[in-house]
């Protein structure tokens, strides 16, 4: 488990720096520019060793990097790097397994977490989905991460705000070319099949937001999904494994853009959520809280989507809020 800030570096992230150059450094430098004992300096070496870091000791030259390939995993010292983020990943918290990010970052949340905390794990246990469902999350195949914000909003205005997973994985897999949908409130699809799904989870003071935990499951370099649930991946759809950290990095840009731009204005991500709609102008059957049938019409400005539904022979716009919205197949 490391838990780093970008601006106070640790030891472990200052060493790391003198070994991703490239070059062969001594031991005695480390020690000399960090401060440390060289005992200190070897501990913290066989540490990025232990962490699948390919490090040689060559005589009376230093630690060098084997660069070639550095471990495939999600660590904060291989992020902060690569992240041009302002404040979104300025403190990154990541485990190899966890029960659920989205349990962890409700925890720090509730202990003062700063915003813009991120929580990041290789593998979840209880990776959790929408309405209780589980989130397969195998080990370093995918990106399982949770965002803490902490937007000055009342509870009113909160539902745009669990869009911003979504907008976020939009703008990320049309980088790489694909061309995503949005399936309300917030799963992604490409080519009819899952590639990411959302979960977000607000807690409130009173009248007012007083944290929105923001949990992103994204199909990255999975090749295999349960028969229940068509799903896709990066991998699969682009025909080559992906550098998750090259992903991540983009998402969290991407989510600090739109979180950004959320503060002045809500109707542009509305808009983007019927832009890139799977639902609009379909039949649509809504389970889970209210049970209905209808046409997908529309989705309002305060997140909630709009189906006409026809009842007793009277046509009426029914608000949705939650649930499970399915397009209706039509009958051969
Ligand atoms: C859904 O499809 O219903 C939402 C899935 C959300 C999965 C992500 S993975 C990271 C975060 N931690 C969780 O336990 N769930 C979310």
């Amino acid at each position: 488990m490391y838990c780093v800030k970008k601006n106070t570096p640790d030891n472990l992230q200052k060493i790391l720096e003198f070994l991703l150059s490239g070059e062969a450094v001594s031991g005695e430098a480390i020690s000399q520019k960090l401060g440390i004992s060289r005992n200190a300096v070897w501990k913290n070496v066989q540490t990025l060793k232990n962490m699948g870091f390919h490090i040689e000791a060559e005589r009376n030259v230093g630690y060098r990097l084997q660069g070639e390939k550095l471990p495939d995993k999600l660590y904060p010292y291989l992020i902060f790097p690569i992240l041009s983020t302002k404040k979104l990943g300025n403190s990154i918290f990541w485990q190899e397994e966890i029960g659920s990010t989205n349990d962890k970052a409700g925890e720090l949340a509730k202990e003062g977490a700063e915003e813009g905390t991120i929580i990041l794990a290789e593998k979840q246990t209880k990776g959790r989905g929408r309405r209780g469902r589980a989130w397969e999350s195998e080990e370093s195949l995918g990106i399982y991460m949770s965002a803490i914000l902490r937007p000055k909003r009342p509870l009113a205005e909160a539902a745009p705000y669990t869009f911003l997973g979504a907008y976020a994985v939009l703008r990320v897999l049309e980088q790489y070319g694909l061309k995503p949908q949005v399936k309300w409130p917030n799963d992604v699809f490409v080519g009819g099949r899952k590639i990411s799904g959302v979960l977000a989870e607000l807690s409130a003071i009173g009248p007012d937001i007083r944290h929105i935990v923001l949990g992103i499951g994204l199909n990255v370099n999975q090749t295999e999904f349960s028969p229940d649930i068509p799903g896709t991946s990066l991998k699969i759809e682009l025909q080559m494994e992906l550098c998750r950290r090259a992903v991540l990095a983009a998402l969290l840009l991407h989510l600090e853009e739109g979180y950004e731009k959320l503060s002045q204005d809500v109707h542009w991500l509305i808009e983007i959520m019927k832009k890139y709609s799977i639902l609009l102008g379909e039949r649509v059957t809504v389970t889970g809280g209210v049970e209905l049938e209808g046409i997908a019409e529309d989705i309002a400005s305060d997140g909630a989507l709009l189906v006409r539904v026809v009842e007793n022979g009277e046509e009426r716009v029914v608000k949705v809020w939650a649930g499970d919205v399915s397009v209706r197949k039509t009958e051969a």
